[in-house]
């Protein structure tokens, strides 16, 4: 099939080459000109692990355009950006106006999937846009960044909206390769299906840091804790790690825009607003813990400043809050990620220092904060360490670390040792 992407970010780019590694014929639009000269070198803007070799494995079947009516396809896909306006709500404008323009366009009926994670009743919206000329779909996107090529490939459902047969058979085709995964639903359903999704993880990750918390007071184990109840099928392991918080372009943002959601209906989120809130606490608390340590400024070298590992995005990430926590209290930074120095300096400009390695952030530091759980930090040559740095204290805002006894050493909800 034929099919158009519209929006070639991180969700537009892995639906889109995916789909061509799926045998079909893609056609991306954005229209940052600066991004689509880029893909047209086969240079990928984003850093998302095996996006690049199947772009370049299936290249002959890929396009890339500025102009939205060399965009125009049989299935398009609306890849764009959702971010929360001042009052927290999802803003739709681009995805409104772009169908406004497609609608003015196209000449003969399309599908328009809607993959943007939009409010109930968006899609709704865009069906009045294009009247009878457009099946209109709700096709929410479930990938992790880091693994979003993955995830895509070997998804644990598609959830799909549609209120017509013919909708249902032509994104049978889209997705035949992995058609026994589909959910068939409601449109109303699958829209809210993603937020409930992320609301329902975010509030995982806080539910286990008010436990941590409470086990740090109390002398207990937050680890042993995680095994003891993930064990239990019923609740699982996943997500129960202990740690700064969620960050990102999704989880902040959707759960603010749930919120919202429910005040239009007369519905009060009660348990979102309080993971929200958990969440908030957890970056102030593990910003105070160093502070209190320090009392004063110090020299602290920071491991990790994207919001998550195998990803460049610093959308909304714990590190921006604490590092600007402690710069506002005299501390200086030097602050090392292994991919995603380029958007830190966007955030942080002149402010901190970019080291070039593990070792240049660490030389002559008073102490080591990990915020980002990346698989290179597992390898630390703790000799070298020791000999680098002024002090050997570590705080591990993952716990992820295994330093030697004579580093002295706080986690996220464990005993003193
Ligand atoms: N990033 C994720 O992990 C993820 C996961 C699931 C769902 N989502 C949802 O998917 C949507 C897209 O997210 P993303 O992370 O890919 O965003 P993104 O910012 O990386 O990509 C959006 C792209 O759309 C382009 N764009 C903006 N306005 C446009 C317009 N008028 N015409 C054409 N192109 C335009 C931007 O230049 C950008 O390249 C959001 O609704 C998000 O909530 C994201």
């Amino acid at each position: 099939m034929k099919i158009s992407i519209i929006g070639s970010g991180y969700v537009g780019l892995t639906t889109g080459i995916c789909l061509a590694e799926l045998g079909h014929e893609i056609i991306f639009m954005d229209n940052n000109k600066e991004k689509i000269e880029v893909l047209k070198k086969l240079e990928i803007p984003i850093y998302e692990p095996g996006l690049k070799e199947l772009l370049i494995k299936n290249k002959d079947r890929i396009k890339f355009v500025f102009d939205i009516k060399e965009a125009v396809s049989d299935v398009i896909f609306l890849c764009l950006p959702t971010p929360p306006n001042n009052n927290g709500e999802a803003d739709i404008n681009s995805i409104i106006q772009v169908s406004i323009e497609l609608a003015k366009i196209i000449k003969d009926k399309k599908t328009i999937v809607v993959k943007s994670t939009v409010p109930v009743g968006t899609c709704e919206k865009i069906k009045q846009i294009f009247g009878n000329r457009a099946n209109v779909v709700s096709n929410p996107e479930f990938l992790r960044e880091g693994y979003a090529v993955y995830d895509f490939m070997n998804p644990d459902r598609i959830v799909i909206g549609v209120d017509n047969d013919e909708a249902k058979r032509i994104m049978k085709n889209v997705y035949e390769k992995l058609k026994e995964k589909i959910i068939f639903m409601d449109i109303k359903s699958a829209e809210m299906t993603k937020y409930a999704a992320n609301a329902f993880l975010a509030l995982k990750i806080s539910f286990i840091n008010e436990i941590a918390n409470l086990c740090e007071k109390t002398g207990a184990n937050i680890k042993n804790v995680k095994v003891g109840i993930g064990s239990d099928n019923r609740i699982g392991m996943s997500f129960l790690n202990a740690g700064i918080g969620w960050g990102g372009s999704c989880f902040p943002k959707d759960t603010l825009a749930l919120i919202k959601i429910g005040e239009k209906n007369g519905v009060e989120m009660k348990i979102v607003k309080a993971a929200i809130d958990v969440n908030i606490k957890q970056r102030e608390m593990f910003s105070k813990k160093i502070l209190n340590y320090y009392k004063d400024k110090a020299k602290i070298a920071i491991l990790g400043l994207a919001f998550k590992p195998n990803t460049d995005d610093m959308r909304d990430a714990p590190s921006i809050d604490i590092i600007n926590f402690l710069l506002s209290r005299n501390f200086e930074i030097k602050a090392y990620d292994p991919k995603a120095l380029k958007n830190a300096k966007q955030i942080f400009g002149e402010k901190i220092y970019y080291a070039s390695d593990i070792y240049d952030a660490l030389k002559d530091s008073d102490g080591l904060v990990l915020l980002t759980e990346w698989d290179e930090f597992k390898n630390i040559d703790w000799n070298i360490a020791r000999k680098i740095m002024n002090k050997k204290i570590i705080f591990d805002g993952r716990n992820f670390l295994k330093p030697p006894k004579d580093f002295e050493y706080y986690g996220i909800g464990l005993p003193k040792e």
